[in-house]
């Protein structure tokens, strides 16, 4: 069901411009043409009863409930699936109308459970609301005969229970689960008296095809299908728009209240990024914030074998400032960092980044887009002129075809993955550049045109094989380059990429990709109508990363695909707020707005508005604070927000690093993997717990909005304020809508954004300034961002990651659905119920050859270090290579990676290391260590907190 603030207008709002007026119950209304008599009604206050109908699905016209009466028009006609006509009159209420209605949830109640007062949705429910609304008295058919109401429940789920002793079979769920998801799990089985819904093949919800989004669940009119929260809790008493906290996609919900607990959270309809859709973990996982786990107290001590000493706020701050003076005195103003988190609010990432430029003195802050999008940072500035991506979601819709190169959006960006599937579903082709079998090659309604299955590492070389199909065979967008696009680097990118060695026949051994499907991949790209590329970090984290991410610049210029709807360049982020983290100035060598640290009238800008003057040269990247720290010239670090320890390449390294450190201060949730090598624990807050704003991957920024006290007394911007001013550097805002205030005034693509008109508008994608005071959906439309469109050559260099006979397999990795990220949320949800493990997928062939059966323990080794993990047998790979997640610590996933990264940003290259795998009976002896370090860590905290009680 709908969230208790939302009306629904009973069937999708008509896009047409022309309009058509008729007449309802006697006043005049004009509606756009392809409106339904229904919402037509609705939208001009005459609410007509209905059940079957909803206004996100497709009207289906079964429940016979919203009858209305058209002058010459013969019987009682749906008005759900009647569209409006010129001149129409038409009755809503009349007695005839009435006996019919009631008729027919007479029929409905007499087979329901009669149980209101005691239902979970009692007072919510729209059963019982047309009851009410039809005026139904009695009920003349007994409980007698046949019926449903001791039908089985499936608790199956975790979040949510279906309860078929109430379902009217009105179909809206498995129409949600088709036209909204596109998982297409649930089907309506058998006829008449028989016919109920069933998951999969009568599965079990959990064990059926069904990925858990609640798409179904919000359809449904009754407490058939209703979350466990809300049965639990019981009803809500207020709703609080808010922006998801997991992935780039940004959806909008409606945060539903009792007091200071979270009932449900229930996508919002008028949610610009998702339109009332969304996933498992935005709708449900969200048991993390409430978690037994989180450290509510802050905590030091002077070495990390020590046990932690919960203290005051007060204390704390003072340490953390006094130990950063101390070490700075003893090494240097530049023997301190931070890092700044792309989960962190827009404000909280500018405060960090202020905190280090102005009150630390040095440049040295860095991000966790470091280790995925940065490459998008650099190739995308070189090329357009702008670091980000070029349209709004909705764009899709209008793509006639569709290139998903190294990512998995059903996995990653689940909300933007169903609407490219309706997409898809509606005739566009989709082309899939991606060494494993992702889900989109082969979905419900959804088959890839193409699928390349290349050998990972070699995005440079298939991108630069599409482009000399491209050029060779005339089919450039000529018109388009010589308008838009500088001339001279263009003729020096065609005569490159037209060279012989760069064709997909020269290219075919080392791809991996048939040189005739590419080419027909290369021609549906240039000729196929409007093309869009959706890209993640399978391009990102290589060697050549930002080649690729200029590769993929290059292909849309070449064939005209920027500058409007349906096309264009869109890298799918990670993290809730990966842009807006970059676009607040994390990165070491860029001011807010992406502007060089040594550009003078920048930075004047913000030395007039900080008051101190700031270094004009970029500090140390992530990978150079570490190896700083080694060499002992890096000795303190503020992190906050983020898992460096489990997140970053080389695990062994990195924990290396940290060791080294003097003053470790890890601001977060839980005492996480990075935390146990800290000095100082300060408890951060969770999106529920803090007012602020997001960056979406469409640019789009949404407010955050908070709906309960912070757990630990302080929202995260506040704690960063606080170590500022225990450094006696002034900052004394009282609010985060002052930070974006200061925001839009140092940064031009943000200069008209305030928390006022993001509450106005509902979002706005920036630029926003005296040009675009709404904003700008799509990017470069009459020219692009810096001036002509740069063409850049992309020379294909293998990585020097190669495999060898004693590392003949190449790793690569990813997430899943149920997952996110390092786990730190995730995992502390029911969402664990799907994957309770990161497991190694590979090929039979590959299996077979080292005497391996699925659920073995394996051995991974790589130049790096190895680690065990279960096997997972899997054809969707291809023979060589091989997967794994990285959601859980004791994995070490990340102590098999290398530190090779991308030449331009540093971005590691996770998706290509070399590895052997073996049959082994027993963990690795990382994990032994890891192991007995986590039980000696948890220990420590466990003495602190019991100290605290
Ligand atoms: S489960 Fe709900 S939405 Fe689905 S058919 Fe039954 S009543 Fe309708
Ligand atoms: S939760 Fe989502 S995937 Fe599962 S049955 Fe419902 S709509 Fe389909
Ligand atoms: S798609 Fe992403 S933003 Fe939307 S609910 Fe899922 S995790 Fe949250
Ligand atoms: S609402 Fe129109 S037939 Fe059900």
């Amino acid at each position: 069901m709908l969230s208790i603030a939302e009306k629904d207008h009973g069937t999708p709002a008509a896009t047409a411009t022309a309009t058509v007026t008729l007449e309802i119950d006697g006043r005049t209304v004009t509606v756009p043409e392809g409106t339904s008599v229904l919402r037509a009604a609705a939208d001009n206050g005459s609410a007509i009863p209905k059940l079957c109908a909803t206004e996100t699905l497709t009207a289906f016209g079964s429940c016979r409930l919203c009858l209305v009466e058209i002058e010459g028009r013969k019987g009682y006609p749906a008005s759900c699936t009647t569209p409006v006509a010129a001149g129409m009159k038409v009755k809503t209420q009349t007695p005839a109308l009435g006996r019919l209605r009631r008729n027919v949830m007479e029929l409905y109640i007499s087979d329901h459970p009669l149980d209101c007062l005691t239902c979970p949705t009692n007072g919510h429910c729209e059963l019982q609301d047309m009851a009410g609304s039809v005026g139904l008295r009695e009920v003349r058919y007994g409980y007698d005969g046949a019926n449903h109401r001791n039908a089985v429940k499936d608790e199956s789920n975790p979040y949510f229970t279906f309860d078929p002793s109430k379902c009217i079979v009105c179909s809206r769920c498995v129409r949600a689960c088709d036209e909204v998801q596109g998982t297409f799990a649930l089907t309506i089985q058998g006829r008449g008296f028989d016919s109920k819904v069933a998951a999969g093949q009568n599965e079990s919800f959990l064990g059926s095809e069904c990925v858990s989004c609640g798409a179904c669940v919000q359809a449904c009119p009754t407490a058939t299908l209703t979350e466990n929260s809300l049965i639990e809790l019981g009803q809500a008493q207020r709703s609080v728009v808010t922006t998801c906290a997991y992935c780039g996609v940004g959806c909008s919900f409606r945060a539903e209240m009792k007091g200071e607990e979270l009932v449900r959270m229930v996508p919002n309809l008028d949610g610009q990024a998702n339109h009332g859709h969304s996933c498992v973990k935005g709708r449900f996982a969200l048991g993390y914030a409430t978690h037994r786990d989180r450290v509510t107290t802050p905590m030091i001590r002077s070495r990390i074998s020590e046990a932690w000493q919960p203290v005051s706020w007060e204390t704390a701050i003072a340490h953390v400032a006094a130990e950063f003076r101390r070490i700075q005195a003893a090494h240097g103003k530049h023997s301190v960092g931070g890092i700044t988190s792309s989960r962190c609010t827009n404000e909280e990432t500018y405060l960090v980044q202020k905190l280090v430029r102005a009150a630390f003195g040095t440049n040295n802050v860095d991000t966790c887009a470091r280790v995925c999008h940065s490459p998008t940072g650099y190739g995308l500035k070189q090329t357009l002129g702008e670091s980000a991506g070029t349209q709004d979601f909705d764009s899709v819709m209008q793509a006639d075809v569709v290139l998903v190169i190294g990512a998995n959006p059903t996995d990653g960006h689940p909300v933007f993955a169903s609407r490219l599937k309706q997409r898809l579903r509606q005739g566009a082709k989709l082309i899939v550049i991606d060494p494993r079998r992702i889900d989109l090659v082969r979905a419900p309604h959804v088959q890839a045109a193409h699928h390349l299955k290349l050998r990972p590492g070699t995005n440079v070389a298939v991108l630069n094989a599409l482009a000399h199909v491209i050029v060779t065979e005339g089919l450039v967008d000529e018109a388009f380059v010589a308008a838009r696009c500088e001339a001279p680097a263009f003729a020096k990118w065609r005569a490159f990429v037209a060279q012989e060695r760069n064709s997909p026949e020269a290219l075919q051994a080392e791809t991996g990709v048939d040189a005739a499907a590419l080419r027909a991949a290369a021609r549906l790209y240039a000729t196929g109508g409007n093309a869009a590329i959706y890209y993640g970090l399978g391009v990102t984290e290589h060697s050549q990363g930002s080649t690729a991410v200029m590769g993929i610049a290059n292909l849309a210029m070449a064939t005209g695909n920027l500058g409007r709807i349906g096309v264009g360049v869109n890298p799918l982020r990670g993290q809730n707020n990966v842009q807006g983290s970059c676009d607040m100035g994390s990165f070491p060598h860029e001011f807010p707005g992406y502007r060089h640290v040594s550009d003078t009238a920048v930075r004047q800008s913000f030395e007039a508005a900080w008051g101190v003057p700031l270094h004009d040269e970029p500090g140390l990247r992530i990978p150079n604070m570490f190896e700083a720290a080694l060499d002992g010239s890096f000795r303190g670090l503020y992190i906050e927000g983020e898992d460096i320890a489990q997140s970053d390449p080389n695990t062994q390294h990195v924990t290396a690093a940290l060791s080294a450190m003097e003053c470790v201060v890890v601001q977060d949730l839980f005492l996480n993997e990075t935390a146990k090598y800290a000095h100082v624990f300060l408890p951060g807050s969770s999106f529920l717990e803090k007012d602020g704003t997001f960056t979406n991957a469409e640019r789009r920024i949404s407010r955050v909005r908070k709906v309960m006290a912070p757990k630990a007394g302080y929202a995260d911007w506040e704690i960063t304020q606080l170590i500022a001013q225990a450094l006696g550097y002034p900052m004394h805002y009282t609010h985060p809508s002052q930070i974006m205030d200061e925001i839009a005034a140092l940064t031009p693509t943000f200069a008209g954004v305030s928390f006022d008109r993001i509450d106005r508008l509902g979002s706005i994608q920036w630029p926003c300034n005296d040009d675009q005071p709404d904003g700008t959906p799509t990017l470069h439309v009459d020219a692009f961002v810096r001036g002509k469109g740069k063409f850049m050559l992309t020379e294909y260099v293998p990585t020097p990651e190669k495999v060898t006979a004693r590392f003949p397999l190449l790793l690569t990795t990813g997430r899943i659905l149920s997952q996110y990220n390092v786990g730190a949320q995730t995992r502390r949800t029911p969402n664990v119920l799907w994957h309770d493990e990161d497991r190694l997928e590979l090929h039979p062939h590959d299996a077979e050859e080292r005497g391996i059966r699925d659920g073995d323990w394996v051995g991974v080794e790589s130049r790096a270090g190895d680690t065990v993990l279960r096997a997972r047998i899997t054809d969707r790979l291809q023979p060589g290579v091989v997967y794994t997640t990285f959601h859980f610590p004791g994995s070490g996933a990340n102590v098999v990676t290398t530190e090779n990264s991308d030449w331009a940003t540093n971005c590691p290259e996770y998706k290509v290391t070399a590895v052997q795998i073996t049959r082994v009976s027993q963990p690795s002896d990382w994990q032994r260590r890891h192991q007995a370090f986590t039980e000696t860590q948890l220990d420590l905290l466990g003495a602190a907190r019991a100290a605290a009680d």
